[in-house]
């Protein structure tokens, strides 16, 4: 199958990173190397990018992609929160730029058997890495009906969460829910039939709910951050796509924090806490996709991009 994945605010990435030809870059999150590929065609002979991937498919189709900028590229496996480490192994010590474009990839989602969708019957999967050995089956059978409930309340903001874990609960015990197709029937039959056509496809929210909690999206976004920012030089940027609120709060919020992270209470005349800022924000309000990306691409619908300029 074809790696198909149209970049969502491609040109406001890759112009908010202000590439310098000689720069070294880092795509944390590669896909199908659409980003990357505008980096490197804007990099000089000495400029670099390290584009990391934790996903297979990814790795193999941005290989492909990049395949013609040669010993620019440096293609590595492994997961964004261990980009340190990954630099390190490279002898690479600080970047002057850094993108995350987060979530799954069309491609993902449209790979029936990767088990993201819920257009499509297949197994429950939902592993970006299939190195993992737990997969959302082992959620959807094995939670308890707390954490179900919890999981898609919190990550999937479903406004049925509590009777969808409880009718998950009830059919598990009937028999093992295997399928993605099995576990929408069971969400259809939990949320009522009038709310079912109000808001997206019914399954949507649990969806979206399972997948972050396997592949512990939200933690690994709010442990990097301060750590990405940390690998930047003066002037370097972080440029990062969300495409949710809840992504996108953990962004704001860490954004604000390094651009001010004083915690002395506000009527002390001077600073004592000693904590200095890291820099700024370039993006007082998130960039949008345009009116025509939005009509081309219905993927771009819920993007917002924030970037960070390092002191
Ligand atoms: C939206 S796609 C990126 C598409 C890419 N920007 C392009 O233009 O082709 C997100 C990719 O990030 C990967 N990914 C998500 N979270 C990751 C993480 N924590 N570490 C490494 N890769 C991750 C997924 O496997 C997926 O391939």
């Amino acid at each position: 199958m074809e790696f198909k994945h149209r970049s969502v605010l491609l040109e406001e990435t890759v112009n908010g990173l202000n590439i310098k030809p000689d720069g070294i870059y880092v795509d944390g999150t590669l896909g199908g190397g659409g980003h990357a590929y505008e980096i490197c065609r804007r990099l000089g002979n000495k400029g670099s990018i390290v584009g990391i991937d934790q996903d297979e498919a990814a790795i193999e189709a941005a290989g492909i992609r990049l395949k013609d900028f040669g010993e620019k590229v440096t293609i590595v496996r492994s997961n964004y929160c261990e980009m340190k480490s990954v630099l390190q192994g490279l002898g690479i010590d600080k970047v002057d730029g850094i993108v995350l474009d987060l979530g799954v990839s069309s491609y993902q989602l449209d790979t029936a058997e990767r088990g993201f969708s819920y257009r499509e019957d297949a197994p429950l999967d939902m592993r970006m890495d299939r190195r993992q050995t737990m997969t959302a089956r082992d959620i959807v059978n094995d939670y308890s009906e707390k954490d179900l409930y919890r999981v898609i309340r919190d990550y999937g903001e479903d406004k049925f969460a509590k009777n969808i874990a409880k009718h998950i609960v009830i059919e598990r015990e009937k028999r093992s829910i295997e399928t993605t197709g099995q576990l929408t029937e069971i969400i259809r039959g939990a949320i009522p039939m009038k709310f079912q056509k109000k808001s997206g496809h019914p399954a949507k929210r649990t969806f979206q709910a399972i997948r972050i909690e396997l592949n512990r999206e939200l933690d690994v976004l709010k442990n990097s951050l301060d750590e990405m920012i940390d690998l930047l030089n003066p002037g370097g940027r972080l440029c990062i796509i969300t495409f949710h609120s809840l992504e996108d709060r953990i962004v704001k919020s860490a954004f604000k924090k390094n651009e001010d992270p004083c915690t002395c209470p506000k009527d002390f005349p001077v600073c004592v806490c000693g904590k200095v800022s890291k820099g700024s924000i370039l993006t007082r309000k998130p960039i949008l996709p345009s009116e025509e990306e939005l009509e081309e691409n219905s993927r771009s619908k819920s993007a917002k991009l924030r970037i960070f300029e390092r002191k």
